[in-house]
């Protein structure tokens, strides 16, 4: 129920939750009324949840913008329910698209190619490309079925934290902005989607799931975009534009340790002692190859070095978790390579880059 409407701040709202594991009949039936009235939508997705707005109205879309306190020059994607939807939103299809849909889609990769008329400018944010991707997800595909229309739609955060990964993360962020959360229970990957442009050269602006190796195997070269292990500096126009804001932070001081296992785990628990002795509150994001290193410290295992996959799973998730205690969060560096390259680029960016390496003495 929408209580009041002012233009310069989101409208406020009594936010409802509907699960769609056992209601998703109902529950993308009500959302996709909302989304062809020109109201948001927080629904599940394989990767994140996302905040979704009619692709084709641009006044809706702005909504998104307001309710999570968006920078207006960083675009959105498009959700289609089916691959011959990007017809209406690409000018033309580019041919590695087509191979990429035909291997990929629906999952999570996201392609960038220069968009038609009736993409509205503020799902691109002014840009002449735009970004679609087919999510993998039912109740995400069934409501962008229902609704009609591509979804535009961004993680359901406020800008600046992490990406959530389950309806409650959405409803600590959304609570009274938006009208309806979808909950379709935690997400699958836990990162968002890998993001490659198709507007020149094949390149990676965002790693994800769908790994450079991955894509390499069907089209061939694909470049890694030097935005993605490294901060912007002073000057620099993004590729993505996402790339040069503040990212997957939680307001603890987040700090990356890089070495081996034992150099890492040695180097956390002395950095532990001097924080603790300046009275911080300090907790480990740990893995299952370091956790008997953390005893009787508080720790969360994430996952295993060797299966960078687990790591992003739960990566947000604990992040979010640990926020609401810690001052200092330590969290250990994997080489950023396959499937690392995902976990470190929103690692390091979570740590805005603060990083210490424990194999140099
Ligand atoms: O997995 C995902 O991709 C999730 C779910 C909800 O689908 N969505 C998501 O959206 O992560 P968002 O808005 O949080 O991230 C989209 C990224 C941003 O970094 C944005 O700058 C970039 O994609 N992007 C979107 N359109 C672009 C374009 N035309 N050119 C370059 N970068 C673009
Ligand atoms: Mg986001």
């Amino acid at each position: 129920m929408r209580v009041q409407n002012r233009k310069d701040e989101p409208a406020a709202y009594e936010t409802q939750i509907i699960q769609t594991i056992r209601q998703d009949e109902a529950g993308t039936t009500q959302g996709a009324k909302l989304i062809q009235a020109g109201e948001l939508v927080a629904f599940p997705t394989e990767t994140v949840y996302g905040l979704g707005a009619d692709g084709l109205n641009g006044e809706a879309v702005a909504k998104i913008f307001l309710a999570k306190g968006r920078p207006a020059d960083n675009p959105l994607i498009e959700h289609v329910a089916k691959k011959s939807d990007v017809r209406q939103l690409w000018r033309r299809i580019p041919k590695q698209a087509q191979v990429l849909m035909d291997t990929f889609w629906p999952g999570p990769l996201t392609l960038i190619a220069p968009k038609s008329d009736c993409v509205p400018d503020a799902v691109t944010a002014g840009l002449d490309t735009v970004a679609v991707r087919m999510p993998q997800n039912k109740t995400a595909r069934s409501l962008i079925q229902k609704s009609g229309v591509p979804i535009a739609a961004p993680s359901a955060n406020r800008s600046g934290r992490p990406s959530p990964t389950t309806a409650q993360h959405v409803f600590e962020d959304m609570n009274g902005r938006i009208p309806l959360i979808l909950d379709g229970g935690p997400c699958k990957y836990g990162v968002e989607s890998t993001v490659l442009s198709l507007a020149g050269e094949p390149t990676i602006l965002r790693p994800g799931a769908i790994t450079r190796e991955m894509l390499a195997a069907a089209i061939g070269e694909v470049g890694v975009s030097k935005s993605v292990l490294e901060p912007m500096r002073e000057g620099e126009t993004a590729a993505s534009p996402g790339m040069k804001y503040k990212h997957y932070a939680p307001n603890a001081e987040v700090i990356v340790v890089l070495g081996s296992p034992e150099q890492t785990a040695k180097r956390i628990n002395s950095l532990i002692r001097e924080a603790e002795a300046e009275g911080k509150i300090c907790e480990i994001a740990a893995t299952e190859q370091t956790k008997h290193f953390y005893k009787g410290k508080k720790h969360i295992v994430l996952g295993d070095r060797d299966e960078p996959v687990t790591l992003c799973t739960k990566l947000f998730s604990v992040l979010r978790d640990m926020d609401t205690r810690a001052d200092v969060i330590f969290a250990e560096g994997i080489p950023a390579e396959d499937e690392g390259l995902a976990y470190m680029n929103r690692l390091l960016r979570a740590a805005g880059f603060h990083v210490i390496d424990a194999s140099q003495a």
